[in-house]
């Protein structure tokens, strides 16, 4: 359990909670949710202990083993499944203590303590998970996008939000009693977060997970904590239950206000009637204490609504861009995209769909300068000016330096000079007011980055709005004003994104990128949905078609019965298959330890020792005759299958 009484956080010269209340059981699936700077991420800082409360008490078993993903960009050459696989803190742990024993029993032969821990060891290891640790790490990576050709290269060779990934994977690795999620959606796409849906559906411990995402929170949560004004509130429920609740509460709350304040008006006149009387001086008295007593309920401050505009444009050039024949990539050995012949026009709002991986970002970043095009042209309209908007964005802001200094070097870049004054109007309308202008960037929440960033691409006054999943970080409230905004925009905007809302709200036509190709997409979200769900049983099939090369080539031109008859052939194998690599992962891993056992029996040891040995390897005898029936059958069927097919 997790309890919070009274507790008081602070950041700098900021009060985020004061004095709050609330308990969290085991098991518990919650959603920490509010506005960008609320303190989501500190109040985390609070449970993993990097934080301090500045008052009450804060208590969390202390037997509770963590699971979190570390913020920073991993940079190691280990390769990525065992970097995943280095996640599970417990096999981790086994590892080390059998690496231990072993020099111990190295050193000393003779000594019986070695040898039984070694024998120790090697039973908490299977309890450790170890004969299927490597598939299952790799399972992770596979389920967050990763190709299986990538499975064992090295960290960083992966870009940053792929590395990130990998964090991910990593904490899901860790066996857990409580998981801390902040934001885990932000380097995800579509595909890749239907899956850690499911996955984290599927979690037995606790979990806290922050997120702006309404839908993610709605699959994946039972309880909501919510923090306003400093105060932490328990909602059982998912995020939609919590916000029919909220809206209820402040009805509830804003009728109670009224009441209360008829009340108090009640109270004053009858004060300020007796107040002169001295036979009523001693009754005003009490109703001037009754009036001090009175809780006084807050009137239902809307959350503070954030709207932005973007500048009308100065001009429109039509078309924006004309695409040629290209080919965009990272070198002429790493070409993702071949032939792309397109226009832009004036006005077009495109959704650029496409899984994992096929290129999305690279068309983008392409177009926007970011890298140059391997072959073809792209001819820019007369006055082109594009505003673009990327998670490496946040880059581009300099820690130690405050909004206001941002805005002036950016407002010196594009054109005149703007005043001060005129710059923190602006910087205002974006919601940072006051002492938030003089706020070093490196101390503000992510939401408040990606807002300055958005900000400044505002000020720009592009025509042509490049947006590559610029919701990561915003607030819901926030996310909406982006969307009004860009509903109202007048110029074209291209737009990649996993946020369901936002690309349904805002597109009108959607392009698919897809293997190395760009086409345009005929049909909705939903027929998106189900081309994701059918290409990736697609890329399963090719590359199991590519790890059976070996097979002959069919001889014979296949008719059409043919083809269906193979497709059923494939429909059935499949499991037999799945199972028939289960098996034999199964038999290697008990053969590699009857050796191993076997090999150990040679050696020197002590009577407790042999006893234990000998039941293992009777145990892996009495495992493995089954195992092996299981294969010789497995096989049997699936060469009667191929050989129909
Ligand atoms: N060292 C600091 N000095 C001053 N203010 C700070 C410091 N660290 C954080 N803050 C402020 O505390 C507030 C809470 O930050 P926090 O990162 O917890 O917010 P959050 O709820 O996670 O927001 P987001 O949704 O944007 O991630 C923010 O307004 C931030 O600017
Ligand atoms: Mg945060």
């Amino acid at each position: 359990m997790i309890t919070l009484r009274d507790v008081i956080l602070r950041r700098g010269a900021k009060v985020l909670l004061d004095k709050v209340s609330v308990t969290l059981n085991p098991g518990e699936k919650v959603g920490l949710v509010g506005r960008n700077g609320a303190g989501k991420s500190s109040l985390f800082g609070l449970f993993n202990g990097t934080l301090h409360e500045d008052g009450g008490d804060f208590s969390i078993p202390t037997q509770w083993e963590m699971a979190q993903v570390a913020q920073e960009m991993p940079e190691t050459h280990e390769a990525a499944t065992d970097f995943v696989l280095a996640g599970d803190t417990r096999l981790m742990g086994v590892r080390q203590r059998l690496a231990d024993a072993d020099a111990a029993h190295e050193a000393d032969p003779d000594d019986m303590d070695a040898g039984m821990a070694i024998a120790h060891a090697y039973a908490d290891l299977h309890d450790a998970g170890e004969h299927d640790a490597v598939p299952r790490a790799q399972a992770l990576i596979l389920g967050l996008g990763f190709r299986s050709d990538e499975l064992n290269n090295p960290v960083n060779s992966f870009s940053g939000g792929w590395r990130m990934r990998l964090q991910l994977a990593r904490a899901l690795m860790c066996p857990s009693h409580l998981l801390l999620l902040d934001e885990p959606t932000n380097h995800l796409d579509l595909d890749a977060l239907v899956w850690l849906e499911s996955w984290l559906q599927r979690y037995a411990g606790t979990m806290i997970v922050i997120s702006h995402d309404r839908e993610f929170l709605d699959a994946v949560t039972n309880v909501t904590l919510h923090i306003e004004n400093q105060r932490l509130t328990r909602y059982g429920g998912n995020y939609s239950t919590f916000e029919n609740m909220r809206l209820l509460q402040l009805e509830q709350q804003q009728s109670a206000f009224s009441k209360q304040q008829e009340k108090m008006a009640h109270l004053q006149k009858f004060i300020d009637r007796f107040k002169a009387k001295a036979s009523k001086a001693k009754q005003a008295q009490s109703r001037v204490k009754a009036l001090e007593r009175m809780e006084r309920i807050g009137p239902v401050l809307a959350e503070a609504d954030f709207t932005f505009e973007f500048k009308e444009p100065q001009n429109l050039p039509n078309p924006m861009l004309a695409i040629s024949d290209a080919s965009f990539g990272y070198g002429p050995d790493k070409v993702i995209l071949r032939s792309v012949s397109r226009s832009v026009l004036a006005g077009q709002r495109i959704g650029i769909l496409g899984a994992n991986g096929q290129g999305k970002s690279t068309l983008v970043k392409t177009i926007a300068h970011e890298i140059g095009a391997i072959a073809g042209t792209i001819t820019e309209g007369k006055g082109l000016n594009i505003g673009y908007f990327a998670q490496q964005e946040l880059d581009v802001l300099r820690p130690p330096d405050n909004p206001l200094e941002h805005m002036t070097r950016l407002a010196r870049e594009v054109g005149p000079p703007g005043r001060e004054q005129e710059l923190r109007n602006f910087l205002g309308t974006f919601n940072f007011s006051g002492d938030m202008v003089r706020q070093a960037v490196g101390t503000m929440s992510g939401g408040e980055k990606a807002r300055l960033v958005l900000a400044m691409m505002v000020w720009q006054r592009p025509n042509l709005l490049l947006l590559d999943e610029p919701t990561n970080h915003l607030d819901l409230a926030t996310r909406e004003a982006l969307a009004v905004a860009l509903n109202e925009f007048e110029g074209t905007l291209m737009l990649v994104s996993h946020d369901r809302a936002l690309l349904r709200s805002v597109c009108d036509e959607f392009w698919l990128v897809g293997r190395g190709e760009i086409k345009p997409f005929d049909g909705d979200l939903d027929d998106y949905q189900q081309y994701l769900l059918d290409e990736s049983k697609r890329l399963r099939e090719e590359a199991r078609n590519q790890t059976d090369a070996a097979a002959p080539a069919p001889v014979v031109a296949a008719t059409a019965s043919d083809a269906q008859q193979r497709q059923d052939a494939t429909m059935r194998l499949r499991p037999l298959r799945k199972d028939l690599e289960k098996t034999e992962a199964r038999m290697a891993q008990l053969e590699a330890d009857k050796a191993d056992f076997e090999a150990r029996l040679a050696q020197p040891m002590g009577p407790a020792e042999m006893a234990d040995l000998g039941r293992r390897l009777k145990a892996i005898g009495g495992e493995l005759q089954p195992l092996e029936e299981r294969w010789l059958e497995l096989t049997g069927q699936i060469e009667a299958i191929d050989a129909t097919a």
